[in-house]
């Protein structure tokens, strides 16, 4: 089952690396662009009221701001994250299941009071920035990475949340638990004849499309491009036959 009949509303665009105003530009030079993700860098840098302008000329965010704390403290920031009008905002599953609850719970209401509609949490399970030596070293966690993200993947479902975060190489085991509307948002994306730059686990958009991803996140294949309009609509055109 396909969710969405328009690639555009599956390829989300990471705003990495960019001052507000390069984003800006950036946003101008691809008509077709619905999706944009605002990390860390580029919220810090510009403030809240840089995603009124966002959603002012017509485009969807993504807020990846992960919020790991306690659950009153998760609750806070994703009432305030939905007042803010993204559609989908991060949290990391390893703060628990009461955060999560709480988190979903928030969101909800910061959005009716915002006269919004709900956003969508997405659950970071694991990092791919950890691998099992670290994992076991660093945190003395023993258990097989896999097993973790599925257990993860489980609990944030299980708190009601939208759906995850995963590596495309994650999609096909965590797509069989939990069907869509679920959604399972992955980077480490690169098209056809693209360089995977530090991206060590990677997959063509297609490739993650007819794995069970719901939605692709590309960042530096289209940012860094010479001509970004033109690389976006490579990668619409990649994903129109997994339609
Ligand atoms: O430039 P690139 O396509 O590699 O960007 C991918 C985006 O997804 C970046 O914003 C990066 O921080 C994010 N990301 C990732 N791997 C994860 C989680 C997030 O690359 N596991």
């Amino acid at each position: 089952m396909q969710l969405y009949s328009d690639p555009a509303d599956q390829l989300i665009v990471a705003l990495d690396g960019m001052s507000p105003e390069e984003a800006l530009l950036f946003i101008s030079r691809i008509p077709d662009l619905r999706w944009v993700k605002v990390g860390l860098e580029l919220f810090l840098n510009a403030g809240p009221d840089f995603l009124i302008d966002l959603r002012k000329k017509g485009l969807k965010i993504f807020l990846d701001l992960k919020f790991h704390d306690i659950p009153v403290t998760m609750a806070a920031a994703c009432r305030e994250a939905a007042k803010t009008g993204a559609e989908l905002i991060t949290v990391h599953a390893c703060a628990g299941l009461n955060a999560l609850l709480a988190a979903q719970e928030s969101a909800i209401a910061g959005a009716e009071r915002g006269g919004l509609p709900a956003p969508t949490l997405l659950a970071v399970t694991v990092l791919t920035s950890w691998d099992a030596n670290s994992f076991a070293e660093e945190l003395s966690i023993t258990e097989c990475l896999e097993d973790r993200v599925v257990a993860l993947a489980d609990l944030a479902k299980k708190a009601g949340i939208g759906g995850c975060v995963c590596s495309p190489l994650e999609v096909s085991s965590l797509r069989r638990n939990h069907p869509e509307p679920f959604e399972l948002v992955t980077p480490g994306i690169r098209p056809l004849g693209c360089e995977s730059g530090d991206q060590s686990r990677v997959m063509s958009p297609a490739d993650a499309l007819k794995a069970g991803a719901s939605r692709l996140v590309i960042g530096r294949p289209i940012t860094r491009s010479i001509n970004p309009a033109n690389a976006f609509s490579r990668c619409c055109d990649e994903l129109v036959n997994t339609h």
